[in-house]
Protein backbone atom coordinates (compact mmCIF):
# COMPACT_ATOMS: atom_id res chain seq x y z
CA UNK A 1 0.00 0.00 0.00
CA UNK A 2 1.27 3.44 -1.08
CA UNK A 3 2.44 5.46 2.19
CA UNK A 4 -0.53 7.33 2.92
CA UNK A 5 1.70 10.59 3.76
CA UNK A 6 2.61 12.04 0.47
CA UNK A 7 3.37 15.87 1.76
CA UNK A 8 3.89 16.59 5.18
CA UNK A 9 4.57 20.08 6.87
CA UNK A 10 8.00 20.19 9.12
CA UNK A 11 7.70 20.01 12.39
CA UNK A 12 8.95 24.05 13.30
CA UNK A 13 9.77 25.40 16.45
CA UNK A 14 7.47 28.74 16.97
CA UNK A 15 6.35 28.39 13.40
CA UNK A 16 4.21 25.22 13.54
CA UNK A 17 1.69 26.39 15.83
CA UNK A 18 -1.58 24.32 16.08
CA UNK A 19 -3.39 27.59 14.01
CA UNK A 20 -0.34 27.18 11.07
CA UNK A 21 -0.70 23.58 11.18
CA UNK A 22 -5.01 24.07 10.40
CA UNK A 23 -3.69 26.22 7.23
CA UNK A 24 -1.33 23.85 5.79
CA UNK A 25 -3.55 20.78 6.26
CA UNK A 26 -6.08 23.36 4.18
CA UNK A 27 -3.72 24.14 1.52
CA UNK A 28 -2.86 20.44 0.77
CA UNK A 29 -0.59 19.00 3.20
CA UNK A 30 -1.78 15.56 3.92
CA UNK A 31 0.34 15.63 7.28
CA UNK A 32 1.57 18.47 9.71
CA UNK A 33 3.70 17.84 12.32
CA UNK A 34 3.90 19.74 15.86
CA UNK A 35 6.72 21.64 16.75
CA UNK A 36 8.87 19.50 19.32
CA UNK A 37 8.03 19.97 22.51
CA UNK A 38 10.12 18.90 25.97
CA UNK A 39 9.19 15.20 27.23
CA UNK A 40 10.70 16.49 30.74
CA UNK A 41 8.51 19.57 30.64
CA UNK A 42 5.38 17.26 30.22
CA UNK A 43 5.96 14.83 32.84
CA UNK A 44 6.33 17.79 34.97
CA UNK A 45 3.25 19.54 33.65
CA UNK A 46 4.60 22.25 32.31
CA UNK A 47 1.46 24.57 31.52
CA UNK A 48 3.16 26.22 28.88
CA UNK A 49 3.99 23.37 27.34
CA UNK A 50 0.06 22.06 27.19
CA UNK A 51 -0.41 25.36 25.47
CA UNK A 52 2.50 24.41 22.75
CA UNK A 53 1.05 21.10 22.13
CA UNK A 54 -2.36 22.24 21.89
CA UNK A 55 -3.88 19.17 19.87
CA UNK A 56 -7.45 19.10 21.53
CA UNK A 57 -10.06 18.63 18.61
CA UNK A 58 -6.76 18.92 16.16
CA UNK A 59 -7.98 17.42 13.04
CA UNK A 60 -6.47 14.26 12.19
CA UNK A 61 -4.10 12.97 11.92
CA UNK A 62 -2.10 14.53 15.07
CA UNK A 63 1.05 14.22 15.27
CA UNK A 64 3.40 15.49 18.36
CA UNK A 65 6.90 15.60 18.73
CA UNK A 66 8.79 14.86 21.77
CA UNK A 67 12.26 15.40 22.12
CA UNK A 68 13.85 14.20 25.49
CA UNK A 69 16.72 11.51 26.27
CA UNK A 70 15.12 10.14 29.62
CA UNK A 71 13.39 6.64 28.49
CA UNK A 72 11.03 7.12 31.56
CA UNK A 73 10.37 10.87 31.26
CA UNK A 74 9.56 10.04 26.96
CA UNK A 75 7.45 6.79 28.08
CA UNK A 76 5.36 9.28 30.36
CA UNK A 77 5.17 12.17 28.47
CA UNK A 78 4.13 9.59 25.18
CA UNK A 79 1.32 8.13 27.59
CA UNK A 80 -0.01 12.07 28.16
CA UNK A 81 0.00 13.07 24.62
CA UNK A 82 -1.68 9.62 23.87
CA UNK A 83 -4.36 10.82 26.58
CA UNK A 84 -4.51 14.31 24.95
CA UNK A 85 -5.43 12.71 21.53
CA UNK A 86 -2.36 12.13 19.73
CA UNK A 87 -2.20 10.10 17.18
CA UNK A 88 1.55 9.44 15.90
CA UNK A 89 4.72 10.02 18.46
CA UNK A 90 7.28 11.50 16.30
CA UNK A 91 11.03 11.40 18.24
CA UNK A 92 13.00 14.71 17.63
CA UNK A 93 16.89 13.60 16.92
CA UNK A 94 17.72 16.30 14.75
CA UNK A 95 17.94 19.52 16.82
CA UNK A 96 21.19 21.00 16.03
CA UNK A 97 20.72 23.96 18.96
CA UNK A 98 23.25 23.61 21.67
CA UNK A 99 21.06 23.87 24.82
CA UNK A 100 19.20 20.49 23.38
CA UNK A 101 22.51 18.90 22.01
CA UNK A 102 24.22 18.82 25.93
CA UNK A 103 21.25 17.41 27.16
CA UNK A 104 21.98 14.26 24.60
CA UNK A 105 18.34 15.19 23.18
CA UNK A 106 17.88 16.35 19.16
CA UNK A 107 20.77 15.24 17.03
CA UNK A 108 23.33 14.39 20.28
CA UNK A 109 21.56 10.76 19.83
CA UNK A 110 23.11 9.99 16.63
CA UNK A 111 26.07 9.63 18.36
CA UNK A 112 24.05 7.30 20.78
CA UNK A 113 22.46 4.94 18.53
CA UNK A 114 21.50 2.64 21.66
CA UNK A 115 19.68 5.42 23.45
CA UNK A 116 18.11 6.67 20.46
CA UNK A 117 16.19 2.75 20.39
CA UNK A 118 15.81 2.76 23.93
CA UNK A 119 13.50 6.37 23.08
CA UNK A 120 11.83 4.57 20.38
CA UNK A 121 10.57 1.46 22.38
CA UNK A 122 10.11 3.99 25.32
CA UNK A 123 7.64 5.97 23.41
CA UNK A 124 5.52 2.83 22.06
CA UNK A 125 4.58 1.50 25.73
CA UNK A 126 2.06 4.44 24.72
CA UNK A 127 0.58 2.07 22.14
CA UNK A 128 0.85 4.34 19.73
CA UNK A 129 3.11 4.30 16.47
CA UNK A 130 6.55 6.04 16.66
CA UNK A 131 7.98 7.52 14.07
CA UNK A 132 11.95 9.43 14.10
CA UNK A 133 13.05 12.62 12.40
CA UNK A 134 16.96 12.37 12.05
CA UNK A 135 19.47 13.91 10.18
CA UNK A 136 22.20 12.80 8.05
CA UNK A 137 25.01 12.29 10.88
CA UNK A 138 26.65 14.54 13.55
CA UNK A 139 29.38 16.15 11.05
CA UNK A 140 31.15 15.27 8.14
CA UNK A 141 33.21 12.74 9.28
CA UNK A 142 30.37 10.70 10.97
CA UNK A 143 27.70 10.42 8.48
CA UNK A 144 25.43 7.66 9.66
CA UNK A 145 21.64 7.71 8.37
CA UNK A 146 22.09 4.57 6.73
CA UNK A 147 23.17 2.10 9.74
CA UNK A 148 20.95 4.60 12.39
CA UNK A 149 17.78 4.40 9.73
CA UNK A 150 18.31 1.00 10.26
CA UNK A 151 18.83 0.96 13.92
CA UNK A 152 15.49 2.86 14.59
CA UNK A 153 13.43 0.34 12.30
CA UNK A 154 15.10 -2.51 14.58
CA UNK A 155 13.72 -0.59 17.41
CA UNK A 156 10.06 -0.57 16.13
CA UNK A 157 9.73 2.94 14.35
CA UNK A 158 6.70 2.92 11.56
CA UNK A 159 8.56 5.57 9.32
CA UNK A 160 11.30 8.10 9.22
CA UNK A 161 11.68 11.29 8.07
CA UNK A 162 15.20 12.12 6.77
CA UNK A 163 16.73 16.08 6.71
CA UNK A 164 19.71 15.26 4.60
CA UNK A 165 22.39 17.37 6.56
CA UNK A 166 24.39 16.89 8.96
CA UNK A 167 24.00 18.68 12.97
CA UNK A 168 27.56 20.85 12.04
CA UNK A 169 25.55 22.18 9.09
CA UNK A 170 22.98 23.42 10.67
CA UNK A 171 20.80 24.73 7.93
CA UNK A 172 23.75 25.71 6.03
CA UNK A 173 25.03 24.04 2.74
CA UNK A 174 23.08 21.42 0.35
CA UNK A 175 20.86 18.66 1.69
CA UNK A 176 22.59 15.94 0.32
CA UNK A 177 19.46 13.85 -1.42
CA UNK A 178 21.95 10.86 -2.16
CA UNK A 179 21.52 9.86 1.57
CA UNK A 180 18.01 9.90 0.98
CA UNK A 181 17.83 7.66 -1.58
CA UNK A 182 20.61 5.85 0.25
CA UNK A 183 18.18 5.05 3.45
CA UNK A 184 15.55 4.71 1.44
CA UNK A 185 17.06 1.51 0.20
CA UNK A 186 18.25 0.10 3.30
CA UNK A 187 14.80 0.06 5.05
CA UNK A 188 11.29 -1.55 4.75
CA UNK A 189 9.91 1.14 6.70
CA UNK A 190 8.44 4.27 4.54
CA UNK A 191 10.82 7.28 4.23
CA UNK A 192 9.87 10.96 3.71
CA UNK A 193 13.05 13.08 2.56
CA UNK A 194 13.53 16.11 3.88
CA UNK A 195 15.26 19.70 2.52
CA UNK A 196 15.79 22.35 0.90
CA UNK A 197 12.21 21.99 -0.92
CA UNK A 198 10.84 25.58 -1.88
CA UNK A 199 8.98 24.71 -4.95
CA UNK A 200 7.09 21.98 -6.35
CA UNK A 201 9.40 20.96 -8.91
CA UNK A 202 11.59 20.18 -6.10
CA UNK A 203 9.22 18.07 -4.27
CA UNK A 204 9.22 15.77 -7.76
CA UNK A 205 12.87 15.94 -8.13
CA UNK A 206 13.20 14.59 -4.89
CA UNK A 207 10.83 12.10 -5.38
CA UNK A 208 12.03 10.86 -8.63
CA UNK A 209 16.12 11.17 -7.54
CA UNK A 210 15.52 9.25 -4.07
CA UNK A 211 12.63 6.66 -4.61
CA UNK A 212 11.33 8.72 -0.77
CA UNK A 213 7.82 7.49 -0.24
CA UNK A 214 7.15 10.87 1.01
CA UNK A 215 8.35 14.71 0.71
CA UNK A 216 8.25 17.27 3.77
CA UNK A 217 8.85 21.21 3.79
CA UNK A 218 10.16 23.21 5.96
CA UNK A 219 11.65 26.82 5.23
CA UNK A 220 10.11 26.93 1.90
CA UNK A 221 6.33 27.08 3.64
CA UNK A 222 6.80 30.26 5.93
CA UNK A 223 4.38 33.03 4.47
CA UNK A 224 3.61 30.42 1.71
CA UNK A 225 0.78 27.64 2.56
CA UNK A 226 0.22 27.51 -1.28
CA UNK A 227 3.38 25.65 -1.86
CA UNK A 228 1.50 22.50 -0.62
CA UNK A 229 -1.65 23.44 -2.99
CA UNK A 230 1.44 22.96 -5.72
CA UNK A 231 3.03 20.10 -4.77
CA UNK A 232 -0.21 18.48 -4.76
CA UNK A 233 -0.93 20.00 -8.42
CA UNK A 234 2.81 18.96 -9.79
CA UNK A 235 2.45 15.28 -8.19
CA UNK A 236 -1.28 15.14 -10.32
CA UNK A 237 0.81 16.22 -13.08
CA UNK A 238 -1.30 19.52 -13.63
CA UNK A 239 0.89 23.18 -13.88
CA UNK A 240 1.05 24.67 -10.32
CA UNK A 241 -1.54 27.41 -9.24
CA UNK A 242 1.26 29.50 -7.62
CA UNK A 243 1.62 31.93 -5.39
CA UNK A 244 -1.93 33.90 -5.26
CA UNK A 245 -2.61 37.98 -5.76
CA UNK A 246 -1.55 40.04 -3.03
CA UNK A 247 -5.30 40.44 -1.78
CA UNK A 248 -5.68 37.08 -1.06
CA UNK A 249 -2.12 36.77 0.72
CA UNK A 250 -3.16 39.19 2.67
CA UNK A 251 -6.58 38.14 3.36
CA UNK A 252 -4.83 34.18 4.57
CA UNK A 253 -2.62 36.60 6.57
CA UNK A 254 -5.54 38.33 8.43
CA UNK A 255 -6.98 35.19 8.68
CA UNK A 256 -4.38 33.81 10.58
CA UNK A 257 -4.10 36.33 13.10
CA UNK A 258 -7.63 36.48 13.71
CA UNK A 259 -7.11 32.22 14.60
CA UNK A 260 -4.04 32.85 16.48
CA UNK A 261 -6.17 35.91 18.29
CA UNK A 262 -8.47 32.81 19.30
CA UNK A 263 -6.06 30.17 20.49
CA UNK A 264 -4.74 32.93 22.48
CA UNK A 265 -7.61 33.96 24.02
CA UNK A 266 -8.59 30.61 24.98
CA UNK A 267 -5.61 29.74 26.53
CA UNK A 268 -5.11 32.85 28.39
CA UNK A 269 -8.50 32.61 29.54
CA UNK A 270 -7.84 29.03 31.46
CA UNK A 271 -4.59 29.97 32.37
CA UNK A 272 -5.86 33.09 34.13
CA UNK A 273 -9.45 31.32 34.85
CA UNK A 274 -11.04 34.82 33.93
CA UNK A 275 -12.52 35.85 30.97
CA UNK A 276 -12.39 39.69 31.34
CA UNK A 277 -11.96 42.58 28.64
CA UNK A 278 -8.55 42.86 30.29
CA UNK A 279 -7.69 39.47 29.26
CA UNK A 280 -8.76 39.71 25.76
CA UNK A 281 -6.91 42.80 24.83
CA UNK A 282 -3.84 40.90 26.51
CA UNK A 283 -4.48 37.89 24.45
CA UNK A 284 -4.69 40.06 21.29
CA UNK A 285 -1.19 41.59 21.60
CA UNK A 286 0.68 38.22 22.58
CA UNK A 287 -1.18 36.81 19.58
CA UNK A 288 0.12 40.03 17.51
CA UNK A 289 3.51 39.50 18.84
CA UNK A 290 3.76 35.86 18.36
CA UNK A 291 2.98 36.27 14.67
CA UNK A 292 5.00 39.23 13.55
CA UNK A 293 7.68 36.76 11.58
CA UNK A 294 4.76 34.95 9.85
CA UNK A 295 2.93 38.01 9.07
CA UNK A 296 6.57 39.19 7.41
CA UNK A 297 6.87 36.11 5.30
CA UNK A 298 3.37 36.58 3.78
CA UNK A 299 4.30 39.90 2.58
CA UNK A 300 7.72 39.23 1.42
CA UNK A 301 7.69 39.59 -2.59
CA UNK A 302 4.94 41.91 -2.46
CA UNK A 303 5.64 45.51 -3.78
CA UNK A 304 6.89 47.64 -0.87
CA UNK A 305 7.26 44.99 1.10
CA UNK A 306 10.15 46.25 3.59
CA UNK A 307 7.94 49.24 4.57
CA UNK A 308 5.40 47.46 5.12
CA UNK A 309 6.85 44.99 7.66
CA UNK A 310 8.39 48.42 9.25
CA UNK A 311 4.80 49.77 9.81
CA UNK A 312 3.65 46.26 10.79
CA UNK A 313 5.93 46.02 13.41
CA UNK A 314 5.32 48.82 15.24
CA UNK A 315 1.00 47.71 15.42
CA UNK A 316 -0.25 45.60 18.25
CA UNK A 317 -3.59 45.05 17.46
CA UNK A 318 -5.91 43.25 15.33
CA UNK A 319 -8.00 46.37 13.95
CA UNK A 320 -4.87 48.62 13.37
CA UNK A 321 -2.86 45.99 11.29
CA UNK A 322 -6.44 45.16 9.41
CA UNK A 323 -6.44 48.69 8.49
CA UNK A 324 -2.86 49.07 7.38
CA UNK A 325 -3.82 45.93 4.89
CA UNK A 326 -6.57 47.61 3.83
CA UNK A 327 -4.59 50.94 2.90
CA UNK A 328 -1.94 49.20 1.69
CA UNK A 329 -4.19 47.21 -1.19
CA UNK A 330 -6.40 50.73 -1.83
CA UNK A 331 -3.28 52.50 -2.83
CA UNK A 332 -2.95 49.90 -5.46
CA UNK A 333 0.99 49.30 -4.45
CA UNK A 334 0.44 45.38 -3.77
CA UNK A 335 1.49 44.52 -7.06
CA UNK A 336 3.69 41.43 -7.13
CA UNK A 337 7.40 43.20 -7.40
CA UNK A 338 9.74 41.27 -10.11
CA UNK A 339 10.93 38.22 -9.01
CA UNK A 340 9.16 38.14 -5.47
CA UNK A 341 7.14 35.66 -6.11
CA UNK A 342 7.76 31.77 -5.31
CA UNK A 343 6.18 30.61 -8.00
CA UNK A 344 7.73 28.05 -10.25
C1 LIG B 1 13.16 27.91 12.75
C2 LIG B 1 13.24 26.41 12.63
C3 LIG B 1 12.64 25.63 13.61
C4 LIG B 1 12.72 24.22 13.52
N1 LIG B 1 12.13 23.47 14.49
C5 LIG B 1 12.19 22.10 14.40
C6 LIG B 1 11.54 21.27 15.36
O1 LIG B 1 10.88 21.73 16.30
N2 LIG B 1 11.68 19.91 15.20
C7 LIG B 1 12.37 19.35 14.17
O2 LIG B 1 12.46 18.12 14.06
N3 LIG B 1 12.96 20.12 13.23
C8 LIG B 1 12.88 21.46 13.32
N4 LIG B 1 13.43 22.23 12.33
C9 LIG B 1 14.01 21.58 11.13
C10 LIG B 1 12.95 21.45 10.02
O3 LIG B 1 11.90 20.60 10.43
C11 LIG B 1 13.56 20.88 8.72
O4 LIG B 1 14.10 19.62 9.01
C12 LIG B 1 14.66 21.77 8.16
O5 LIG B 1 14.25 23.13 8.14
C13 LIG B 1 15.07 21.32 6.75
O6 LIG B 1 13.98 21.41 5.85
P1 LIG B 1 13.87 22.63 4.79
O7 LIG B 1 15.14 22.64 4.00
O8 LIG B 1 12.65 22.30 3.98
O9 LIG B 1 13.72 23.88 5.61
C14 LIG B 1 13.39 23.62 12.43
C15 LIG B 1 13.96 24.43 11.44
C16 LIG B 1 13.90 25.81 11.52
C17 LIG B 1 14.53 26.64 10.43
Amino acid sequence: MPFEYRLTAAPMAGISSRVYRDIVRAHGADLAYGEMVSAQALVYQNRKTLELLDITDEQAPRLVQLFGAVPEHVAEAAAIVAELGAQYIDINMGCPVPKVVKNNEGSALLRQPELAERLVKAAATAGLPVTVKMRAGWDGGRVNAVEFAQRMEQAGAAWLALHARTREQFYQGRADWRLIAAVKRAVAIPLIGNGDIFQAGDALAMLEQTGCDGVMVGRGMLGNPWLFADIRAALAGQQPPGRPAPQIIIAQALAHLKEQIQRSEHWLVRREGEDSAAVRALAEKLAVQSLRHHLGWYIKGLRGSADLRRRLNTLTGYAQIKALFAAYLRDGSAAVEDGGSSKP
